[in-house]
This record gives C-alpha cells, structure tokens and sequence, in this order.
C-alpha cells in the first residue's frame, strides 16, 4: 500500500485518504485544498500523489474506466500524436503513462520511441508486460517515477505528453517545469485534460471521485496557459473534445449497472460498495458536464529555442 497509514495522520484506504484531503485540518482553519494550493505541506502532498496512483491501480478503477484512463480514448491518443506531428525519429515521454496502453499505440501509430513514467509500480509492472506483447517492444521503455521531478536527464526528449493527468498533480509549476526541462529547445509538448469553463466543481462531485474524474485539480484554459507560459512554452494550440467526457461517464455507468445484475445474480460480491450513492453521483457529474462548466482538451506549445 503506497499510503502512508494512520501514524502519519493519513488513512490507508487511497479512496479514504483522497476523501481526507479535503477536509478542513486541525489547525489550519482553512480546507485542505492541495490542488489548489492549500495549506498542505510537502509530506502531505507525497501522500495525495500517492494515493491518488494507487488509486488508478485499483482493479475497480480499470474496470469501470477501462485500460485507457482518459475521456476521448485513443481516438483522442491519436489525435495529440497528429498535434504534436510525432515521427520516427521522436523520442518521446508519456507522463502518468498509467498501464502503458498510449504509449503503445503512440509508437505503433507514429514509429517513434516511447518513455512512459507513472507514480504506481502496478501499472508501470503492466505496462511492461503489456510492451513484451508488442512486436515494437525495443522502441518502449516504462519507469516509475513522479511527474513533478521526472527521473530523466535535461532536454533528453523531442516530445513530452500526458493524458488527464497534469490536473491530478498537487504542483503544476513543478511538474510543467519538468516538462521544460526535460523537452529539447524547439521540442513539443501535448497534453489532454479537463479544463473548467466556469464555476466550481460542485461540493458534491468533491472527495475522492473527483481525483478519479481527474477534476479534482482541474483549471481553467487561461490558467494552463499561464503556467506554460512562465515555464518557456509558446505557440499554444488548443482543441475542445466535450464529447469523450459524456461516453466515459455512459460507459461507467453501463459498467456499474453491470455490476449490479452480477451482483443480483451472486456472481460478485458487492459488500462495502454503495451502488446506488455511486450512481448519484455519477448522474450529477452528468447535468454537471451538460451544463457546460466543464470540457475536456487537448493541448499543445512548443519550447521556445
Ligand atoms: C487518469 S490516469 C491517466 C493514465 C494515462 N495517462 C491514460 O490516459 O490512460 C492518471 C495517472 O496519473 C498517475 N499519476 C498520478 N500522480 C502522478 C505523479 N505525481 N507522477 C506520475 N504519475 C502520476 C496515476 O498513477 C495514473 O496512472
């Protein structure tokens, strides 16, 4: 378990410790609001990162979400590759490449290298396997590591993307600032992610579901320009691809009701899962997208020569 248990303060369940990360602290007067720069200190940001990887490890999370842990699937995988006009001579970097399966298509679709590097042993572990599957295993490599201080050498990439994950790290400035680093002068950067148009993520939507729907850290378009902006990026390109977040939640929802009848039938054991708050949920995440104060987008800049 990558939580670190009750003696640190933080529950070991990552479902209870992204809970705990929202409520108000002892002390602090204020919620803890990580992601938006709350008064949460450099342990207990480890912890959230922690939890929320393992987290997406969970085999309850693949399988209401799928291999692919993004809205807009590889349709939309394929499309930041044109963006970002990847080739084979690219060698490129997934960040929060979770269990692997963009980086195989990226390399499959475009022949360019591929480093994928995620936070959860588990997935790094099946990204793997899943490359040692592929007849272009040699041009894919997976690492554990953490987004916001990547375990690479300065400008060793061409291109750096990430799919819904830049919105689940405590430290954007960090993380984007890696990017940099990490991306040759004039290489490319893409990322997909959920962006809000206007509001606040409803009180309900809050907690851990809001880490799974990578909402939980979410901004706005002007803020993810701002950040790249300061970190040396320009030649910003965005798309907006609002219908992938409306088939994700179908699909979950089509899974739990799934779920459900295996569950009526004896065929799973559903102790401990509350089905039904599950499905509120799930619908005022629905009028929630409909409403139109959230998107989903893929973005892309070029660090600046
Ligand atoms: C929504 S999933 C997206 C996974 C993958 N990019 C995809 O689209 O299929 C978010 C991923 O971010 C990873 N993650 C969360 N925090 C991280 C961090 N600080 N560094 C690296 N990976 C992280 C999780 O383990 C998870 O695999």
């Amino acid at each position: 378990m990558l939580c670190g248990g009750l003696s640190s303060g933080w529950p070991d369940d990552p479902f209870l410790c992204l809970q705990y990360s929202r409520l108000p602290r002892t002390g602090t007067g204020t919620a803890a609001r990580p992601d938006r720069g709350g008064p949460v200190n450099q342990q207990d940001q480890s912890h959230i990162k922690a939890c929320c990887a393992d987290l997406y490890a969970r085999p309850a999370v693949s399988w209401l979400l799928g291999d692919s842990l993004h809205p807009g699937g590889l349709r939309l995988t394929e499309r930041l590759g044109r963006m970002l006009e990847l080739t084979p001579s690219h060698r490129a970097l997934d960040i929060a490449c979770g269990s692997g399966t963009s980086a195989i298509l990226l390399a499959r679709q475009f022949g360019c290298a591929v480093v994928g590097v995620d936070l959860a042993p588990l997935l790094i572990s099946r990204a793997r396997s899943a490359a040692s599957r592929e007849r272009i295993e040699r041009v894919l490599s997976f690492a554990l590591g953490d987004g916001e201080a990547l375990p690479f050498s300065a400008g060793s990439f061409d291109v750096v993307f990430s799919e819904c994950a830049i919105s689940t790290f405590p430290d954007k400035i960090a993380s984007v600032r890696e990017m940099a680093r990490v991306l040759k002068r004039g290489g490319r950067l893409g990322f997909t992610d959920i962006v809000l148009t206007h509001g606040e993520i409803p009180e309900e939507l809050q907690g851990w579901f809001s880490h799974v729907a990578c909402i939980a850290g979410a901004c706005s378009v002007e803020q993810y320009q701002e950040i790249f902006a300061t970190a040396g990026f320009s030649g910003w390109r965005e798309e907006a691809h609002p219908k992938g977040l409306l088939q994700m939640l179908r699909q979950v929802r089509l899974r739990l009701l799934a779920l459900e009848v295996a569950g009526g039938l004896q065929k799973v054991d559903l102790s401990g899962l509350d089905l039904t708050a599950a499905k509120r949920v799930l619908d005022q995440a629905n009028d929630w997208v409909q409403s139109g104060a959230v998107n989903y987008f893929a973005f892309s800049a070029v660090k600046e020569a």
